[in-house]
């Protein structure tokens, strides 16, 4: 299947969504990021226009950061973003389709996916997380925020309703193929993290994890 182009949305990205949520998709993003505090060797994939590298490079010194997004217009924002700060060598800036892309076994003690997961049907998202979770180390921690569904009500409605209206923006401007929603969040479980903290936004619309590897040694969780 053709990974999508997000590259026509790369340089209004940030004030679409300013437009669509207010601050709520920056608050979703980052309430948990100072969690990565410490950590050595990070996997961001999906980072879209360097926004999440950039708030996260003060917060991780001399850690290496590899860095994964298939759409060469989002890769060039992301490189002008950090061209001026400091620790921008810690950055391996890689233009790459997730899917094929190999990563290195048992290398990150951090993975981050914002707003990325949802960019899959659920058997290559299933494939993806498990690769993911094939190239961390054990006690690594998982960022993860992304949109939900609520389980009833007017929110669940909202919800529906927004979604249908983002895939079908997002399959027009980008060649996305999914329509609805990956089981993101059972998948990160099921390969062995549990999640350790959580917050929603939009009345559940949005929601921001911090998950950690289970059976790690207390010393190594989180
Ligand atoms: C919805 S955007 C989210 C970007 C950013 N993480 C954020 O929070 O705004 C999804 C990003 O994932 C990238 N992406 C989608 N499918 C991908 C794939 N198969 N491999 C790598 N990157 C992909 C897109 O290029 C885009 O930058």
């Amino acid at each position: 299947m053709p990974a999508p182009d997000f590259s026509p949305l790369a340089r209004g990205y940030q004030a679409l969504e300013w437009l669509a949520f207010g601050g709520d998709l920056e608050r979703a993003r980052f309430c948990l990021l100072e969690r990565l505090a410490g950590r050595r060797s990070i996997l961001i994939l999906g980072e879209g226009d360097g926004r999440c590298v950039a708030r996260l490079l003060p917060l991780v010194p001399g850690a290496r950061i590899d860095c994964v997004d298939v759409s060469p217009g989002m890769v060039a924002r992301t490189s002008s973003r950090l061209a001026p700060l400091p620790g921008r060598e810690a950055v391996n800036l890689i233009c790459a389709d997730a899917l094929t892309r190999e990563f290195p076994p048992a290398t990150y003690d951090a993975v981050v996916t914002l707003f990325f997961l949802d960019c899959f049907e659920p058997a290559p998202a299933a494939a993806l997380v498990g690769r993911i979770k094939a190239a961390t180390v054990p006690g690594a921690c998982w960022l993860f925020a992304d949109f939900r569904v609520p389980e009833r009500g007017l929110p669940r409605l909202r919800a529906r309703l927004w979604l249908a209206g983002l895939y079908a923006f997002f399959r027009w401007q980008t060649g996305l193929r999914p329509r609805a929603l990956p089981p993101s969040e059972a998948l990160i479980e099921q390969a062995g993290f549990r999640r350790e903290e959580s917050r929603t936004f939009q009345w559940g619309l949005l929601v921001s994890s911090l998950y950690a590897a289970r059976g790690a040694p207390p010393s190594l969780q989180l």
